[in-house]
């Protein structure tokens, strides 16, 4: 007889729901489905021919121990580059000691779930919020206080509310945020700050996206320089490559970065070594600023197609943000219009996006979407757009 698994699993899976996002873009992925569902960065902004150049370098320069174990850190010299590129875009001062290179920044969220929850602690939430992060921190089932977003960035009131709570720390995403694509004005950036200063809370601000800002200024960390108490994290996926799983964690307190470390030495000793030394020697030889300029005039190009499809094609009373860089932006549909509702709707017109749901911890059949729009050409997101605003238009007069 097979042996009945369900009875074996920890309370940690079961609190852990599969990603919904994934689960979806198997059927979102049929060839002649337009899919604005995934978060994919667009394949031609990947530097092919520099990288596999990096490949035979590293290889032929630094030999076995391109192929040998490593420190947990992470590649020291891949670290001083990620530090004196922040000190050098924020004014920092950070060295490479403060920085541990992670097997993407999706490993960092898990590192910090482990590090700092137990059963039942709290985490603030913006609301909504990536759901993959929700994903991670659920492993130790904590309790979800989630916070309003506000097209300044989290409401400041709300956080001051939420930390009436026993809170271990807050989550932000404070550039672009995945799944809205706002952005936190520098008042709001402030005023939370000032809230967070001195209180025994961790911030972690995540931040695969500042890199793509298409739009306006640079604005500084809400932590990074100020708080002793914060958490900064990176990633190579969206400026050099996902697939090599390339991320960073930045923090000025040694402490929390000392058991994070152990945290990671237990999962799994050290990120891929290849990675980070092929990374590394493409920073060396690159000008990764140009890469990213490259890369910032595409996606303005597609999120502007998108905006201009939206204006032309969706009806009144449908609401959408203006995103200035990252890769998303964020749908709100009229009252009593459920995303959800429509997601199949949307397939049989071979058009995907993600429903809203999966990015709240406290409530479902929501009127809000996510739409990417750097992994279609132009001409594909107005077709994708058109076919949406006619789904649309039909559920707006059913309602
Ligand atoms: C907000 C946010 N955090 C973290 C990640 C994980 O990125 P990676 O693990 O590729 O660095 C993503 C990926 O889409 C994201 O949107």
């Amino acid at each position: 007889m097979d042996m009945n698994v369900e009875n074996l699993l920890s309370d940690g899976i079961r609190a852990t729901p599969p990603s919904f996002v994934r689960s979806i873009l198997k059927a979102a992925s049929e060839p002649d489905v337009i899919s604005f569902a995934g978060g994919l960065p667009n394949p031609v902004s990947f530097p092919q021919e520099e990288l596999l150049r990096s490949v035979n370098r590293v290889v032929k320069t630094y030999g076995s121990d391109v192929f040998q174990y490593s420190v947990t850190a992470g590649l020291p010299q891949l670290r001083q580059y990620i530090a004196g590129r922040y000190n050098r875009i924020f004014g920092l001062s950070l060295s490479e000691d403060n920085i541990i290179i992670t097997t993407g920044s999706q490993q960092a969220l898990d590192l910090i779930g482990k590090v700092l929850l137990d059963k039942e602690d709290g985490v603030v939430v913006e609301r909504p919020t990536y759901l993959a992060a929700l994903q991670a921190f659920s492993m130790q089932q904590p309790v979800f206080y989630p916070v309003e977003l506000t097209e300044e960035g989290m409401d400041p009131e709300g956080l001051e509310r939420a930390l009436l709570n026993p809170v271990k720390f807050v989550y932000m995403i404070p550039n672009f945020q995945n799944p809205t694509g706002l952005t936190y004005s520098a008042k709001n950036r402030e005023k939370i700050r000032g809230i967070l200063k001195g209180r025994d809370v961790v911030l972690v601000e995540d931040d695969p996206y500042g890199e793509l800002r298409f739009e306006g200024e640079r604005l500084p960390y809400i932590g990074a320089g100020r708080l002793k108490n914060s958490i900064l994290l990176g990633t190579f996926s969206k400026t050099v490559t996902p697939g090599m799983r390339t991320g960073f964690i930045i923090s000025e307190n040694r402490e929390l970065l000392k058991y994070l470390s152990v945290a990671k030495e237990a999962g799994d000793l050290h990120t891929n070594i290849f990675s980070q030394y092929v990374i590394w020697d493409y920073l060396e030889h690159n000008d990764l600023d140009a890469h990213i300029a490259k890369i910032k005039a595409l996606y303005k190009k597609q999120a502007q197609a998108m905006m201009d499809a939206m204006d032309r094609y969706f009806p009144p009373g449908v609401k959408y943000t203006r995103p200035d860089g990252g890769m998303f932006l964020w749908v709100t549909l009229p009252e009593g219009v459920s995303a959800m509702s429509l997601f199949s709707k949307a397939l049989e017109r071979r058009v995907a996006f993600v429903p809203g749901d999966p990015f709240y911890t406290d409530e479902k059949n929501v009127g809000t979407m996510r739409l990417n729009y750097t992994n279609a050409d132009c001409g594909t997101i107005e077709e994708g757009i058109r076919r949406l605003g006619e789904l649309l238009r039909d559920a707006a007069v059913e309602v």
